[in-house]
């Protein structure tokens, strides 16, 4: 009897620990999609513009030279895109980019078009910055709740300090249609692609 006991123990103990550890599962899900704030805005409701962006999660390098694009390719040339840690953290848990995330696009000249390895495309210098925030509070009316930045100035050669968001028609319109997940150029990005798997999504 007593060892019957033990044992009636030991499966109900690890039924639960089971149970517990699914709902813990669970409810991370459930919550995954909690709001980040990782951005600031300015007395005129202006994105202030980020810092330490190098520091983020390098996720993909799109090229669109212009030598392809008739010399006057809308985003000249290589685009570096990173996301905030923070929100990749939860895009890794969750497979959905949180409230609060950020994107940067760094822009990139092509400097060299051959090096010792070959004929190809190498980098020159930094030449603009975009952003997109997707926030519910802050952009409600915003398809997707995505706003649209650009630190980039004429000459390519300094970064506003500040951006105010674009009329959803300059830069939403065209990510709303061609972008394959929230807006968002995923097709693009294997770093969000594999992370994405990771989660289970
Ligand atoms: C004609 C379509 C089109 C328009 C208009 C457009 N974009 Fe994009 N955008 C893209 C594509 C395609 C990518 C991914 C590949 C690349 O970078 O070339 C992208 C990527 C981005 C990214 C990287 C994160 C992401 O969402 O994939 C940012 C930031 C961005 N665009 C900002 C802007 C801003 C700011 C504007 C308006 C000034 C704008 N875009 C207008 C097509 C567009």
């Amino acid at each position: 009897m007593k060892k019957f006991s033990f044992f009636f123990n030991f499966v109900a103990l690890t039924v639960s620990v089971a149970l517990g550890a699914g709902l813990f599962v669970l409810s991370t899900r459930a919550w995954g999609d909690d709001r980040v704030e990782l951005v600031s805005y300015d007395k005129e409701g202006a994105l202030v513009r980020p810092e330490d962006y190098r520091e983020w999660i390098f996720v993909g390098t799109p090229l669109t030279p212009n030598d392809m694009n008739d010399g006057k390719a809308p985003f000249p040339e290589f685009h570096h895109v990173y996301i905030h840690p923070k929100a990749y953290k939860k895009y890794s848990e969750t497979g959905k980019f949180p409230d609060g995330t950020i994107l940067v696009k760094e822009l990139v000249s092509v400097g060299s078009k051959k090096a010792a390895s070959g004929n190809g495309y190498f980098q020159g210098e930094f030449i603009g910055l975009e952003a997109t925030v997707k926030d519910s509070k802050k952009f409600p009316k915003e398809p997707g709740n995505w706003a649209y930045f650009s630190f980039t100035t004429k000459d390519h050669k300094t970064l506003t300090p500040t951006a105010k968001a674009f009329p959803a028609a300059s830069c939403n319109a065209c990510h709303q249609g061609a972008a394959a997940e929230d807006w968002v150029f995923t097709q693009y990005y294997p770093v969000l692609r594999a992370a994405k798997l990771s989660a289970g999504q």
